[in-house]
């Protein structure tokens, strides 16, 4: 299977420094928002965006010595085989209750932007007392619709990246760094 990979992009030590650099800041943030008080005047919940972003969550959270819960929802804007955003579309409940609370958002890439512009659009309705958005990956000058992200891993050029929790047609999520896929890969599984 990892015979398909082309060429890494992204090293698993350079990712593990970015998401320990990553941690800090947002921990620091979110620290500063809770007030001196720690935990006492808020409450942090951590939406991960299923399903490319639970390599990254999985490191991530354990960067951050706060105290936090976890809320998960689907959405899915790649189906398939497809290379291409499909616009976002919610496969899931949005976890209930973020009103008054402090909510951090984490996917894995910020591509056409139209998962995350939907997603803050329905947990503002929600009314939270803050939020935030994480992503891994951006792909700079793809947004379709402006979202501004407040951390960003990597920038990184326009091409179909897989691993560390990314996927093409489900597979590769498993594979530890950052990748591009074989051409001849995404042509055998299109038929095309
Ligand atoms: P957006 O809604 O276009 O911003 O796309 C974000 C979603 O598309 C991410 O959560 C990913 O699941 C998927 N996606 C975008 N680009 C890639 C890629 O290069 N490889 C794998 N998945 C991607
Ligand atoms: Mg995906």
């Amino acid at each position: 299977m990892f015979r398909d990979i082309d060429k890494v992009l992204i090293g698993r030590e350079r990712i593990a420094e970015r998401v320990h650099e990553l941690g800090a800041q947002i921990a620091q943030d979110l620290q500063r928002e809770l007030g001196d008080d720690g935990d006492h005047t808020g409450e942090i919940v951590l939406v991960s965006v299923l399903t490319g972003s639970i390599v990254f969550v999985a490191d991530l959270i354990r960067q951050l010595p706060v105290k936090l819960s976890l809320g998960l929802v689907a959405v899915s804007s790649y189906p398939g085989t497809s290379m291409e955003s499909k616009g976002a579309m919610l496969r899931s409940e949005l976890p209930k209750n973020l009103t008054g609370k402090h909510v951090l958002v984490v996917d894995d890439i910020l591509d056409s932007g139209q998962t995350l512009d939907v997603l803050s659009r329905l947990i503002l309705e929600q009314k939270p007392a803050s939020l935030r958005l994480a992503v891994l990956l951006r792909k700079p000058g793809k947004a379709k619709v402006a979202v501004k992200v407040d951390y960003v891993g990597f920038d990184i050029p326009d091409e179909f990246v897989v691993g560390y929790g990314l996927d093409y047609d489900g597979f590769y999520r498993n594979y530890p760094e950052i990748a591009t896929l074989k051409p001849e890969v995404a042509l055998r599984s299109t038929g095309g």
